[in-house]
């Protein structure tokens, strides 16, 4: 689907190499490297199970994926759930390209580049995986009445969080992977600027054959939530019948309706 891994990491080693620089964008230039080592983490299926689940019967299947990123759950609910109609919303060009370039034979997706704050349109669920660390605290109720506005009536709304536990103290090495050229890793660092946290994401590239090291990433805020607290905030948006699943002092997954 998309170009090989082996080429693009060449093209950032150019960049690193030529271009002198060592700040890549996550979520642009070094998209198809996120999709190579988070897409196998991640369990989609599982993902696609609480929203078939949250779809409570509904005649209408129409389901919008918030940050959809590269496009593999879309993928997935397309294959799990061919007769609803799904749409993805991708804030960063390099991210929704993938996911479009994924997607582009299921003729029951559609993939939008754009805020999911500005999301219209009436759907039965609404699912954000791996977005809410994009989102701060004085931004979560204000996103919460939005995606309440944009549900059908006992519409659902599936979101998965990191628990503050999550928080990186030294360095996190999360996933890694490695092709027949290079092995890859990525690295989480906490910084701490006065009041603020922000977080060093980047991946490290080892030509194995050369045996040489490059390094790229980002600066980037990351925020932890506190299910209680998110669960506060959706009673507080009128969200009712609001149940956890899975680790909840981890990475737990919630689901509310309206
Ligand atoms: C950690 S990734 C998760 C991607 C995908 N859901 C997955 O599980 O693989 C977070 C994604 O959310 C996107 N994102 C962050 N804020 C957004 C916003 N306001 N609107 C749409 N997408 C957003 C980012 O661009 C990024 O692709």
């Amino acid at each position: 689907m998309s170009m090989d891994i082996n080429k693009k990491v060449d093209m950032i080693i150019n960049e690193i190499e030529n271009g002198n620089r060592k700040e890549l964008t996550m979520y642009d230039e070094l998209a198809e490297v996120y999709d190579f080592l988070y897409g196998r983490e991640y369990d989609y299926e599982k993902q696609s199970s609480y929203i078939q689940d949250a779809l409570n019967n509904t005649n209408d299947k129409k389901i919008i994926e918030g940050g959809c990123g590269t496009g593999r759950l879309l993928k997935q609910l397309s294959l799990d759930i061919p007769d609803a109609k799904i749409k993805g919303v991708e804030l960063h060009k390099g991210m929704s390209e993938l996911s479009k370039s994924r997607t582009s034979d299921l003729d029951n997706v559609d993939v939008k580049q754009g805020d999911m704050f500005d999301v219209s349109g009436e759907y039965s669920v609404f699912s954000l995986f791996g977005v809410m660390a994009h989102v701060s605290e004085s931004m979560r109720e204000d996103l919460f009445s939005r995606v309440y506005d944009t549900l059908y009536p006992n519409g659902a709304f599936v979101l998965n969080y990191k628990h503050p536990e999550f928080e990186v103290n030294g360095r996190y090495s999360p996933w890694s992977g490695e092709t027949d050229k290079y092995e890859i890793k990525s690295h989480f660092i906490t910084l701490y600027d006065n009041d603020d946290t922000y977080y060093a994401v980047s991946y490290e590239f080892k030509d194995k054959e050369k045996g040489k090291e490059y390094c790229a990433g980002e600066l980037m805020d990351i925020y932890f939530h506190n299910p209680d607290d998110i669960i506060a905030d959706l009673e507080k948006t009128g969200f009712k019948s609001i149940s956890t699943h899975g680790d909840k002092n981890k990475n737990g997954v919630i689901i509310a309706y309206k």
